[in-house]
């Protein structure tokens, strides 16, 4: 127990480095606070903040606003799934706004001692960043007080986050002839990450982003989302996606420390939507020699790689893997086992000069291995002219001529003059 503990405390390090001083909005919606466990996720905000991220709270208040409606046996209308504001439900709003403000500033004040949250000290701002419009009428319908942002106060918003102050905010906004409108938190919350450019939104929603087999898509890109059911978290998510927002994450917030675990490992709980192309590392096939071809020609004419012609990819096509991103292939490598000798060599390894540095070298690089392993080899050789540190990086080192394998000699063109170097497989 012990040791998983100092394990997975190192192991978060790397993002506790990564996250700090970046700016989170995180939304949830008003049923959250019905929750018991909703002390638990205040205590996960004070621990990020206590970590130096800057974080910026959007709260709803759907079920606030509905249970003050029943009360005085007024109807809860909406069109388009989007709340009708009347008078008394515009009403209901700023009592529901204030009162859920108020009890999550007063969770975010506790202090206790031997709580998670002693010696916490946070402090939590509340103000008038947003200003908003009226939607109006549409489709013939009078939204009545119901609104769309039409701008943040960015400026105030940052000058609390330096002070590392926790900002919450409500959904409403307010007009300049002083009006009162109700939003849609989500809007509240996609407008907020927009206009502070947020390196992360993040939608605490109520149920897991899963497939017709009700497993967790742990990635999405906005195209994928498109072919899905509109929701307002869905929606949102793709809308900050277009406008600029590297990651959105939709977590279940029913799950015990989800935001720790999307945040802290490399595996998160929750799913990830990005706008970036789809990319894949896969087994390449006869369609992709051109892609391959296109890829190393350049890297064949520096003399950084031998020369292949497209007979010899061709018959060699099964040991090669390929990177694809949006269609093309800017990744590629190729591992020759021979099984008589019980080893392999890893040949053809290329990045477009483009995408270098992203880690995909190294994806392909252990593909390589884990296929190696798969297909019981022992040792995996590489000969290299100009990249020879990369590999001793990863655990190469260089052999001596009377221990390379004839198979691997007999491949060996000395005009080349290339280091060999092996890695045992454990
Ligand atoms: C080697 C190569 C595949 C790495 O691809 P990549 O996607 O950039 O790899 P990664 O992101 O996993 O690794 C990047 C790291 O490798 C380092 N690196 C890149 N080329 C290197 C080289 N020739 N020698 C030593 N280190 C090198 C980078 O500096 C970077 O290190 P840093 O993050 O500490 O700065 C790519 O640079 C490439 O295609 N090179 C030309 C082809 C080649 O040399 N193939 C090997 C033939 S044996």
């Amino acid at each position: 127990m012990k040791n998983n503990f100092a394990h997975w405390f190192r192991s978060s390090t790397p993002y506790i480095q990564a996250h700090r001083n970046k700016t989170f909005v995180i939304n949830f919606g008003g049923e959250a606070l019905q929750d018991d466990s909703f002390q638990n996720l205040i205590h996960d905000f004070a621990l990020l903040n206590s970590l130096g991220i800057r974080l910026v709270l959007v709260h709803g208040i759907r079920p606030q606003i509905d249970a003050r409606l029943q009360k005085l046996n007024h109807p809860a209308r909406f069109h388009n799934r989007l709340r009708i504001t009347d008078d008394v439900a515009l009403q209901c709003v700023k009592e529901a706004a204030g009162l859920v403000r108020v009890e999550i500033e007063a969770l975010l004040s506790m202090g206790l001692a031997n709580s998670p949250m002693a010696n916490a000290e946070l402090k939590v701002t509340s103000g008038n960043f947003i200003v908003a419009k009226p939607i109006g009428v549409i489709d013939g319908v009078d939204y009545a007080n119901t609104g769309a942002v039409r701008r943040i106060n960015s400026t105030a918003i940052h000058a609390q986050l330096e002070q590392n102050n926790l900002v919450l905010i409500s959904p409403i906004g307010y007009s300049p002839s002083g009006d009162v409108f109700n939003l849609s938190a989500e809007q509240v919350a996609t407008s907020v990450a927009i206009a502070l450019n947020a390196e992360k939104l993040i939608f605490l929603t109520e149920e897991s982003c899963v497939d017709e087999n009700g497993n967790l898509i742990a990635q999405l890109t906005t195209d994928e989302l498109k072919q899905m059911p509109p929701e307002f978290a869905l929606n949102a998510a793709m809308e900050s996606c277009d406008a600029g927002i590297a990651r959105v994450h939709l977590l279940n917030r029913h799950i015990d420390g989800a935001l720790l675990q999307e945040l802290f490992t490399r595996d998160g709980v929750g799913t990830l939507i990005s706008s970036a192309p789809y990319e894949i590392c896969r087994a390449a096939t006869l369609n992709d020699i051109g892609g391959i071809l296109e890829l190393i020609k350049p890297l064949e004419q520096q003399g950084i790689l031998a020369k292949r012609s497209r007979e010899k990819i061709e018959m060699e096509i099964a040991d090669y893997v390929v990177i694809e991103r949006d269609g093309l292939i800017i990744g590629c490598s190729a591992l020759h086992v021979n099984a008589l000798e019980r080893c392999a060599v890893l040949a053809c390894l290329a990045v477009h000069s483009d995408y270098r540095g992203g880690a995909r070298g190294q994806r392909l690089f252990s593909t390589a291995l884990m296929l190696a392993k798969i297909q019981s080899a022992e040792t995996v050789f590489v000969l290299s002219t100009q990249t020879a540190q990369w590999f001793i990086e990863r655990g190469f080192v260089a052999c001596e001529w009377t221990n390379v394998p004839d198979f691997l000699k007999a491949l060996y063109n000395p005009q080349r003059n290339s280091k060999i170097l092996f890695k045992p497989l454990e």
